[in-house]
């Protein structure tokens, strides 16, 4: 694997919220344009609204739970309509080896795998990783940029 960082072509797209509701429609309406499954890292500092954003990818793949923060158990798995969505939170992952444990690349087809904080551990991320960017501006805004690699930017339409 190669890792993101040293990625020399990406195509960078960039949103505003100013508010919960428009990064959900943001998130929703990001995962509807995508063909295939993906593999995100999803990056920002606390409290940012990854979780939130989370939450609408869930909407956008009819997931009917609520979609929580899974950083005390690393992985959630959740069934949608045609895709399976696994929310992964790397805050609280103190070693490398515990990723390798989780067998990432057998349950990447077919899902969309989104993982909040992913920058804490970039060197096990492929190439044809989405990187998600999330910054605070100020009081409710964000500024939420999408990092594609190639043969994703040209197979979504957004
Ligand atoms: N534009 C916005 N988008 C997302 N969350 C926002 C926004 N404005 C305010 N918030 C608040 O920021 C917090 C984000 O929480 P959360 O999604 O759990 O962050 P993270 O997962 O990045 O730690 C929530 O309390 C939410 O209400
Ligand atoms: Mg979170």
């Amino acid at each position: 694997m190669v890792a993101y960082q040293i990625m020399t072509s990406l195509r960078k797209k960039i949103f505003f919220s100013s508010s919960v509701e428009q990064t959900v429609a943001i998130a929703a309406a990001w995962t509807r344009s995508l063909q295939k499954g993906a593999l995100i890292s999803l990056e920002g500092p606390l409290g940012v609204g990854k979780t939130h954003f989370v939450k609408g990818v869930a909407v956008a793949l009819n997931i009917k739970e609520e979609v929580s923060s899974p950083t005390f158990s690393l992985l959630k798995s959740y069934q949608g309509g045609e895709k399976t969505l696994h929310h992964l939170d790397f805050y609280r992952l103190e070693k490398e080896e515990e990723i390798l444990e989780l067998g990432l690349e057998d349950y990447l087809e077919n899902s969309v795998t989104i993982i909040e904080w992913g920058d804490r551990f970039p060197k096990f991320f492929p190439t044809t990783t989405i990187r998600i960017v999330m910054k605070l501006i100020e009081g409710n805004l964000r500024e939420i940029s999408f990092l594609l690699p190639d043969e994703i930017y040209e197979n979504t339409s957004f």
